[in-house]
């Protein structure tokens, strides 16, 4: 298999041609495809086509193959597992690897204090599992989530997604009790203030405090205030510093239990193993899929244990932590903390150190941003006034692929970097590279 990208057709070449006329006439149109990659075989963070073209990966299955595609030792777990239980349905028996994978998720996660793990599929079903905690144990039944939040398409977890109104339309009405208020994003401040005046102190104190609270949503009636750390696909957008200590306090002042979704920002993606532990602040319930077993399905809610006060029959799920994800997960565990969430700090601080100054390099860049290896590139129309540039964002995206290199987009106009966490300096240099490159000819 290649190390770095080899484009020998035209793109889409003529077995992905087939392919694609296959998928639309059978797949749901709800798929949003940004370039038509037809995937055949993955190897680190290298994607090999239907037609033999490599690709280099900078997309990971969404952030999901965090390990890479197909590494050796977790595709040999995944082997030995399938030989010896595929399946046994954790919610009627008990197999060692869910009692193992809780107790690892209990120890890994932020918080010293005892705890307990529900397992689901996906990061939808995480969030579920989440709510529903939070509505049985406060007895409350309202949420606050963000503008620009992705959480999930769910009903309940659409509910607290707000990214794009295309994910809502036509879906309501939704699980009450939801209400959004603007995430603290310091580039685009909720005030109109700038960097370094924009603190978002204004989200908490101002909006939630002083005008939500003694308006329209009474703070004893909320079950929990749910928050991406960095949120993802509303812009790989990095709150300041202060912003989930100032949540947390507000929570600990009305006893509003504090929900951290780190489907996409977990699993060592930010350099450590948890977004939130750059800041130091510890929710009540963390949420995590995605990473988490290097591309096998699962989603782990782990709450404090005196939050799960919910007795049998009360949530459950078939396939949620089954055997072999559940052996992947723990094998994905074990080279995250022995070598890739060291070598997503590492890459993830060389590429900011080549890309930092593309602001003043390019004209459409208008900020960079990112924590280890999750890194957004917003792209505007003028830097003055920050309007965003989809346009040229598309544009990037489309000439990467063309070039070999596999990037998508997140918010209204970033390219977000979302390698798998083993990348080597080379594969960084190429992907830099290409950017640069397809950046230049989008200006001209
Ligand atoms: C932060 C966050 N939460 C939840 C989800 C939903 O995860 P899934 O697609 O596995 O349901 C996503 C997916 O992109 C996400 O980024």
């Amino acid at each position: 298999m290649e190390t770095m990208p080899k484009i020998s057709t035209p793109l889409p070449g003529p077995e992905a041609q087939k392919i694609l006329a296959l998928d639309k006439q059978y797949v749901s149109p709800s798929y949003t495809r940004d370039y038509p990659l037809v995937a055949k075989r993955g190897q680190g963070a290298i994607v090999e086509d239907v037609d033999g073209n490599f690709f280099l990966d900078f997309a990971a299955g969404i952030a999901v193959v965090s390990t890479g595609h197909c590494h050796p030792d977790v595709v040999r777990v995944i082997q030995k597992q399938a030989e010896t239980l595929i399946h046994m349905s954790g919610t009627d028996f008990y197999y060692p690897l869910m009692a193992q994978l809780a107790e690892k998720m209990a120890k890994i996660t932020p918080g010293t204090f005892a705890k307990k793990v529900a397992f689901g599929n996906s990061g939808a079903e995480a969030m579920e599992a989440a709510m529903k905690i939070a509505r049985y144990h406060t007895k409350r039944h309202r949420f606050i989530a963000f503008l620009g939040s992705f959480h999930g398409r769910t009903m309940g977890a659409l509910s607290l997604t707000a990214s794009k109104a295309v994910q809502r339309r036509g879906f309501g009405p939704l699980v009450p009790g939801v209400v959004h208020v603007p995430y603290a994003n310091p580039y685009r401040c909720p005030q109109g203030h700038r960097a370094p005046e924009c603190v978002c102190d204004c989200v908490c104190s101002d909006l939630l405090e002083r005008q939500l609270f003694k308006t329209a949503v009474p703070p004893d009636e909320v079950a929990a205030i749910i928050v991406e750390p960095i949120q993802g696909e509303g812009g790989y957008i990095i709150p300041p510093p202060r912003f989930l200590d100032n949540l947390r306090q507000l929570c600990d002042k009305y006893g509003i239990l504090l929900i951290f979704d780190e489907v996409q920002c977990g699993m060592g993606r930010t350099g450590k193993m948890w977004a939130c532990d750059h800041v130091g602040v510890v929710p009540d319930i963390i949420i995590t899929a995605k990473g988490i077993a290097s591309g096998l399905p699962l989603g782990v809610t782990v709450a404090r244990a005196e939050l799960m006060d919910w007795g049998p029959g009360a949530h459950a799920s078939t396939f949620g932590g089954n055997p072999v994800a559940c052996a992947a997960a723990l094998e994905t565990i074990r080279l995250l903390e022995e070598k890739y969430v060291a070598n997503s700090a590492r890459v993830g601080e060389y590429i900011m150190g080549r890309i930092v100054d593309w602001p003043h390099k390019h004209r459409t860049v208008g900020q960079v941003r990112g924590r280890g290896l999750m890194i957004g590139i917003e792209l505007v129309k003028s830097q003055e006034t920050r309007e965003p540039n989809p346009e040229a964002r598309n544009k990037v995206i489309d000439r990467a692929f063309n070039l070999g290199l596999l990037v998508l987009g997140c918010g209204e106009s970033t390219i977000r970097l979302m390698p798998p966490l083993m990348i080597n300096r080379e594969q960084a240099d190429f992907a830099i590279d290409t950017l640069n490159r397809c950046i230049t000819e989008a200006e001209q």
